[in-house]
């Protein structure tokens, strides 16, 4: 039987997922479509980036005071339109827009909520760094008839699914619908995501790894620089940091490691957002085997406040994230 024959596409995992569970509607099934092709539209542009004259900044500033890259803009646009229209979706929230995003009344809204990081990494989009997009999936729980703010602000332990696009050497789709980590590599010969990397664990005994901007070291706590200090010398760690939050969540699934965005003196909350960043990855990584940390308490245990609050982040192998707990203690 020739290789062809064992391609198994999203669409056909999507419908195998749809059969175990005999309550679904289809719905999920449709999203996940949807966000897929949003991602191959994206994904298209950014592969071409240095090409068509979309780099560079469009001007604007974003809610956090960030120059916003023209991709950013386009790939904003395009998981909203990807979405908008298909009645699957109470209401949206991205990182690129202040407020909840409300459904058009002229279209019908359904059960799910979609926060997402439409393009995560941008500073990278000149440099042809890998960059990437997160997605966050809950359902709907306010009354009305379409979606809140409130439906927007749920914790992560209640995510319905999550996952991310990597824009890398190939454009790669990972996403957890609470029943594992399946990753698909979009074949571009014939524009379908293929499942690549059935059930992604993150490996036992994990690659010693950490990943974090040490450019920071004099902002940190006592406690980080005696953790960062430790796995440079006694711990025996390598250190490896691409500066794009997906590129290096998707490196610490694959060789195990600790990916860290600590709080510091200058940024109290860290920088990394809670509902579209830290939420969605914690899902995948927990459902990997690995852990994901505030430094204290698991993300996905947080209640959120706010759209766009940020969140101290220790994310990978459980080990390492546990060994970081105990040695950021010293600090409380
Ligand atoms: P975004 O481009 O969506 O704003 O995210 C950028 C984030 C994340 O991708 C990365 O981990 C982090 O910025 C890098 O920050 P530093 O440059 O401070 O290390
Ligand atoms: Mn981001
Ligand atoms: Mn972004």
């Amino acid at each position: 039987m020739s290789a062809d024959t064992h391609v198994v596409t999203i669409s056909r995992f999507l419908v195998e997922e749809e059969r175990r569970h005999p309550e679904a509607t289809g719905a999920f099934t449709d999203l996940l479509h949807e966000i897929a092709l949003a991602a191959k539209v994206i994904g298209r542009e950014v592969n071409k980036a240095g090409l068509v004259d979309i780099l560079g900044a469009a001007g604007d500033e974003n809610v956090h005071g960030e120059t916003v890259q023209k991709l950013d803009v386009f790939a904003n646009n395009v998981m909203y339109r990807a979405l908008d229209h298909t009645g699957l979706v109470a209401c949206m929230a991205s990182e690129e827009n202040e407020g909840f995003i409300p459904i058009p009344d002229k279209f019908p809204a359904g059960d799910y909520v979609v926060i997402y990081d439409p393009l995560d990494g941008s500073s990278n989009i000149d440099v042809n760094v890998s960059i990437g997009t997160i997605f966050s999936i809950h359902h709907k729980i306010s009354d009305g008839e379409r979606g809140t703010l409130e439906d927007c602000l749920q914790p992560g332990s209640k995510q319905v699914a999550a996952g991310y696009v990597l824009y890398g050497s190939s454009t790669m789709l990972v996403y957890t619908s609470g029943t594992g980590v399946h990753g698909f590599t979009l074949d571009p010969s014939i524009g379908e995501f293929l499942l690549s990397h059935p059930r992604m664990e993150i490996p036992v005994p994990p690659r010693k790894v950490y990943s974090i901007n040490e450019a920071y070291f004099r902002r940190w706590s006592r406690g980080q620089q005696e953790l960062v200090r430790y796995m440079k010398t006694e711990g025996e760690f390598g250190s490896r940091y691409i500066g794009s939050f997906v590129a290096d969540i998707h490196r610490t699934l694959l060789q195990g490691g600790i990916f860290m965005y600590p709080s510091d003196s200058v940024n109290r909350d860290g920088k990394l957002r809670l509902m579209y960043e830290a939420a969605p990855m914690a899902m995948v990584v927990e459902q990997a085997g690995g852990r994901a940390s505030d430094g204290r308490r698991d993300i996905l245990d947080i209640q959120p406040e706010s759209l766009h609050q940020r969140v101290p982040l220790f994310m990978g192998s459980t080990e390492f994230v546990d060994l970081a707990e105990e040695m950021l203690a010293v600090d409380d």
